[in-house]
């Protein structure tokens, strides 16, 4: 004897989620599954470039956005999470005609880069930094920083850039001026 035959099996609802966030400035729509991180969504769907995947673990900070103002790592947060909500990339840093800002410049102007794979993340969270108020001393930037990792550069021209973009006198002593062989 069998009770198969009466028994109704229902379809799982489908995993889809409809979003809608501001992303730098702009309103997007999209539809994603519960599983989907905003980093993921914001690069494969948006095609927004600018936050990286470094570690997916929260660790490296390759990823890092404002989210509602506040920096996040959007490896860490799910697409559905942000719906609703502002997100900002470096994208929103640039002008529309694409003129880099003052903070860009500096990166720029004191080699703060070089593969540029941690850059992003840098730049979100020195602009963060830089519109917190909070004295901006070699200390206080490299505290800030705790959370991005560079695999290249040695963080000093990253200090120095970040430094410079709050106004300071950042040269090196004579003999190692910018532009020079180092
Ligand atoms: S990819 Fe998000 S912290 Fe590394
Ligand atoms: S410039 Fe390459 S990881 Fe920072």
């Amino acid at each position: 004897m069998t009770v198969a035959d009466h028994t109704t099996v229902e379809s799982p609802a489908p995993d889809v989620h409809a979003i809608e966030v501001v992303v730098d400035g702009r309103t997007e729509e999209g539809t994603v599954s519960s599983r989907t991180l905003l980093v993921h969504w914001l690069r494969d769907e948006l095609d927004k470039r600018g936050p990286k995947i470094g570690c997916d673990t929260g660790n490296c900070g390759a990823c890092t956005v404002r989210w509602n103002g506040r920096l996040a790592k959007s490896c860490m947060i799910l697409a559905v999470q942000a719906d609703g909500t502002e997100v900002d990339t470096a994208a929103s840093l640039a002008a529309e005609d694409g003129t880099l800002n003052n903070l860009q410049q500096c990166f720029k102007k004191h080699h703060a880069l070089q593969c540029g794979y941690c850059t992003s993340g840098m730049l979100m969270t020195a602009t963060d930094l830089l519109e917190s108020g909070e004295e901006i001393t070699d200390r206080s930037v490299r505290r800030a920083l705790k959370g991005n990792i560079c695999r290249c550069t040695g963080y000093e021209n990253i200090v120095r850039a970040i430094r410079a973009a709050a106004g300071q006198d950042v040269q090196k002593p004579h003999g190692h001026e910018e532009g020079e062989a180092q």
